[in-house]
């Protein structure tokens, strides 16, 4: 019940205070939530970067569609993914998953050798799409952290990926831009969008009994 609470409190932001700054300690937490997100397989395809210099946010602007939201943050999240799967990267997940459950070394052969039966024989850019969509969930579980802890976030994609591959050099790193985070605190007098009504399909037709 609280969580649904803050899900209502919450809003996509549209005008922060730039004076107000989310403490490190908060931070942290909110990118927890993305770390302790389900993946597909348990692969954690997706990083998150933090962006909190104001010259950096400033170059974010143009690239987000000129979206002075950015800049007025107290902190950016940025959610990025894998490009592609590797056998590499598939490996060393479950290696780490081996070591940290001590379980015996090959443990999990088959089950990576039935994933990249799948993965590697699909194209980068259909890798991505799933790679993606991970990144997502974890973004929406950091969402609902910060609802929680009463900082307010602007959940966005409306920003030029490859712009923003290139300012934060993701592609030598293997990952691609997925979603923007910015997060702080609202400025109550000049936000348009707070004191309008929170609007959702009705639950009946939403959510359907079978
Ligand atoms: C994946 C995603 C991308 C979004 N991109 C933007 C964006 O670029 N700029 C923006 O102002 N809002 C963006 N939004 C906010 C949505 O418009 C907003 O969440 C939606 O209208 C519902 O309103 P609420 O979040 O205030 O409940 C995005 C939301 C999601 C989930």
């Amino acid at each position: 019940m609280a969580l649904l609470k803050d899900l209502e409190w919450r809003y996509a932001t549209k005008k922060y205070d730039p004076s107000k700054k989310v403490s490190q300690e908060d931070v942290d937490k909110i990118v927890e939530a993305a770390r302790l997100a389900p993946t597909s397989s348990g692969m954690q395809q997706f990083r998150v970067f933090v962006v909190s210099s104001p010259e950096l946010k400033e170059k974010l602007v143009p690239i987000a569609n000129g979206q002075q939201i950015v800049a007025e943050a107290s902190h950016v999240l940025i959610f990025a993914a894998w490009d592609q799967y590797t056998a590499e990267r598939i490996d060393s997940i479950f290696k780490l998953t081996t070591q940290e459950r001590g379980l015996p070394s090959g443990k999990f052969n088959d089950y990576t050798n039935r994933l990249k039966a799948v993965y590697l024989k699909q194209t980068p850019e259909e890798n991505f799409v799933h790679t993606a969509r991970q990144a997502y969930i974890g973004f929406g579980l950091s969402i609902a952290q910060a609802a929680e802890l009463k900082i307010d976030a602007t959940p966005m994609e409306g920003f030029n990926n490859q712009q923003l591959d290139e300012l934060l050099d993701l592609r030598s790193k293997g990952l691609k831009s997925v979603l923007m985070l910015p997060i702080g605190y609202r400025d109550e007098e000049n936000d348009w969008l707070l004191p309008m009504k929170k609007v959702r399909n009705p639950k009946e037709e939403f959510a359907v009994e079978l």
